[in-house]
């Protein structure tokens, strides 16, 4: 708390829609990230010794060892994102630190960039595009079977993790014409199971070997890291694809280069990496990846949207009551 203004000091880790920076700076006292360049961990230490509120992002990893480092007075870690794999909020909780998020505000901005990945894969979109960039003339004119891709209509997709991002991708993907099959902790609500005409599978193996497109819509805890393995990678067709907006940390990255290097599988639409911003670079020679730098919720709606939540989630807490989106673990 600054003595003087009375105002709790809330550190924002990186740029932040102007809006949103404006309002925060009239709310509270508010250090700002202006050249928008990540904190290192010591900076994130500092921060963390200062800071009342600490809004941070994907790109901070506060690990129970960061915050074995924190001061008393951080109460508070108002994350600005969805997913949480970047806070140890277990460590975070168990010293007296609420953690929150922003859900529900990029569902539809991550739906329809993970439905773009599974248009623009099977149907060679950005290979077509490139091609006709190149100075080379390399496109003769049209042929009957030049191009080919596959077809989406008809097929099947396999959504792993059937939360709000992933019900929102089967609503689109059902309009294209596949036929919508997931893998969820348990079954989903069966009016909306009706509504999609979805099909759960208990057991996430038999899925796979009967999808045509996957897409990892889970977020990334201790029981979904490299979900996707060799093993499971060798259960699915070679003619499928694999669609991942989620995290790159659930599917095994060495495996996945493998079985697309080896014609295991058919291609990929990839928007996460395991160890991002670095990307395998045996990823990008590859024609039949699509391969994004974690775009999916990067509107500018959105990016306000979740700003909002942001500051309603320190703006409750610092009034007294319970933030709308404190994280708990149990149901994350
Ligand atoms: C965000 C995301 O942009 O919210 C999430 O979980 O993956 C992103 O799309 C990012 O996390 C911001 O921190």
């Amino acid at each position: 708390m600054n003595p003087m203004s009375k105002k709790p000091l809330v550190i924002v880790t990186r740029k932040l829609p102007e809006a949103i920076e404006a309002r925060l700076g009239e709310l509270f006292d508010t250090r700002l990230n202006d050249q928008d360049v990540a904190f290192d961990q010591p900076a994130l230490a500092a921060a963390l010794k200062q800071a009342d509120v600490l809004v941070p992002t994907v790109t901070d990893r506060i690990d129970a060892r960061l915050l074995s480092q924190a001061g008393p007075q951080l109460r508070l870690i108002a994350n600005f994102g969805t997913g949480v794999d970047n806070i140890d909020v277990d460590s975070a909780m168990s010293r007296g630190i609420t953690v929150t998020n922003t859900p529900g505000v990029l569902t539809e901005d991550t739906a329809d960039m993970t439905m773009a990945l599974i248009l623009s894969v099977p149907r060679r979109l950005t290979e077509g595009a490139q091609l006709l960039r190149k100075q080379d003339g390399a496109w003769s004119g049209w042929s009957p079977t030049w191009m080919l891709g596959r077809r989406i209509w008809g097929k099947r997709l396999g959504i792993i993790g059937m939360g709000r991002i992933g019900q929102a991708v089967a609503r689109r993907a059902k309009a294209f014409g596949l036929d919508i099959h997931y893998h969820n902790r348990k079954p989903i609500n069966a009016a909306v199971e009706e509504e999609l005409g979805a099909t759960y599978w208990e057991n996430l193996d038999d899925m796979l070997a009967r999808v045509d497109i996957l897409s990892i819509n889970c977020p990334h805890t201790p029981a979904t890291y490299h979900l996707i393995n060799t093993q499971r990678l060798k259960l699915m067709k070679p003619e499928a694809y694999i669609v991942n907006t989620a995290r790159g940390e659930v599917v095994d990255e060495n495996a996945l280069v493998r079985a697309l290097e080896g014609g295991d599988l058919a291609g990929a639409g990839l928007d996460v990496f395991e160890q991002e911003p670095a990307v395998n670079p045996r990823l990008l020679k590859l024609d039949n990846v699509v391969a994004l730098p974690h775009m999916s919720s990067a509107t500018i709606e959105g990016r306000i949207e979740m700003g909002e939540k942001v500051i309603i989630n320190i703006k409750t807490f610092m009034d007294g009551h319970k933030p709308p989106d404190r994280v708990i673990p149990a149901i994350m």
